[in-house]
């Protein structure tokens, strides 16, 4: 007699029964594994929604005062974290690659003479140009405030080469600490770390909730100008020099010499806002910021309400104000603002035809 008699007893069954059990046991595998990943998905879903719910408190309670309860910054005490420059949105970016491509080809099209194609890329790069300019117009009060439109990247312009996660942590973890001289009170450092009162999750907290305001390419001008403060770069004066060409005015030269020369000149108030938001003069750097100096806004209705009526000022234009204000600053120092802190050499640095242009920029700047 057979003792272990077999349940199934033909071959060929046995074999389909054990081929049959393998594939359900491997869809069921693979069931689980399907749903194990949407699980985890989720988890981690869930896990990052938490933990900006949590970096929007300690945000709320230790960063609004200074960066602002929106994230826009707050004027002259820090910059705007919640900006398409933070995040290095270019509005640009479209119209000047097709402009890049353009420019490369016409070149080759001239050369091989297709002047039908040349005609055709002129006339489309004259379109995307006005395209450019209007959008850059239409960027005004960003601008007016510091913002440069073909230098959109924080990161990039701070050369940091690393993920921005890894620049909002090691701020976060750092702190900056030279930022004090060109910022009221600088950014702290908030690690325990370094005997600050966060711990590293909650950093990340914070991080995870700074990152959620990236819009992607979903940024807007409207974003881009209710920022209402952009970070400083502080200039080191002795580095800068303007390009060469007509003389220089010279720091010692005296006021009324300097009033005859700017008489020979008519100023351009568009070169002037150019020249004034510059980086190579770096007027903006400190004018933008109430705390380290006079707003540009509002600067010719000061200068005719308020300076002029000061006895010193008896027979003043406010021209030769303005114009002694940028050459001499140390001549007068509007009251709370330290003196020494502007620059006392753009008379070596600008031409007559220069300082007209910003003394008609000035001008413009009766709100
Ligand atoms: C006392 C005011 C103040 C407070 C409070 C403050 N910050 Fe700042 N923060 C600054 C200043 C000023 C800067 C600009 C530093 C610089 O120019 O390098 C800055 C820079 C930063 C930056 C880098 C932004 C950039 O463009 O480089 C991040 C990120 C940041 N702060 C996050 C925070 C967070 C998060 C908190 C709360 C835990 C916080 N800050 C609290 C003043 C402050
Ligand atoms: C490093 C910071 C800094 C830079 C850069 C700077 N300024 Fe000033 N400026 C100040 C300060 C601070 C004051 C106020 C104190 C004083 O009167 O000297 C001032 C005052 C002025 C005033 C007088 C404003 C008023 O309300 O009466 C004018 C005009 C002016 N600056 C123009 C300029 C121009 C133009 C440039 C660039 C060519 C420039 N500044 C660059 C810091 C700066």
């Amino acid at each position: 007699m057979k003792l272990n008699r077999l349940l199934i007893e033909r071959i060929d069954h046995r074999i389909l029964v054990g081929t049959l059990a393998f594939l359900a046991i491997m869809v069921l595998l693979g069931w689980i594994w399907i749903n194990e990943n949407g699980r985890m998905a989720a988890f981690d879903r869930q896990y990052l929604a938490r933990s900006i719910e949590r970096g929007a408190a300690l945000y709320a309670a230790n960063c609004s005062s200074c960066h602002g309860v929106d994230g826009l910054g707050a004027v002259g005490r820090a910059p705007a974290l919640n900006s398409p420059y933070l995040f290095g949105h270019d509005f640009l970016a479209e119209i000047d690659t097709e402009l890049t491509v353009l420019n490369a080809e016409r070149p080759t099209a001239e050369l091989n003479g297709l002047t039908e194609r040349v005609t055709e890329i002129d006339a489309r790069i004259a379109e995307l140009t006005t395209e450019r300019d209007a959008l850059i117009a239409q960027m005004g009060p960003a601008v007016n405030i510091g913002y440069d439109p073909d230098s959109p990247s924080r990161t990039q312009r701070m050369g940091w080469t690393a993920t921005l996660r890894s620049l909002v942590l090691t701020t976060l973890v750092a702190g900056r600490p030279t930022s004090g001289n060109y910022w009221p009170q600088p950014m702290a450092s908030w690690s325990q770390s370094t005997g600050a009162s966060l711990r590293t999750d909650q950093l990340e907290d914070l991080t995870n909730f700074i990152l959620n305001w990236d819009k992607g390419s979903n940024w807007t001008l409207d974003d881009l100008n209710s920022v209402r403060q952009f970070p400083i770069y502080p200039i080191d004066p002795s580095t800068v020099t303007i390009v060469e060409g007509d003389p220089r005015i010279g720091a010692t030269t005296e006021i009324a010499a300097v009033m005859e020369g700017l008489a020979m000149v008519t100023g351009d108030p568009q070169n002037g806002q150019t020249l004034y938001n510059s980086a190579v003069l770096g007027c903006t750097g400190c004018h933008a910021n109430a705390a380290v100096a006079p707003l540009v806004e509002g600067t010719w209705t000061r200068v005719t309400n308020e300076r002029l009526t000061l006895p010193e000022f008896a027979g003043y234009t406010g021209e030769q104000y303005l114009a002694e204000s940028i050459i001499h600053p140390n001549d007068y120092t509007v009251p709370t603002y330290a003196s020494g802190v502007m620059p006392a050499n753009f008379g070596d640095r600008l031409s007559y035809q220069e300082l007209a242009d910003m003394i008609e920029y000035l001008k413009t700047q009766d709100q």
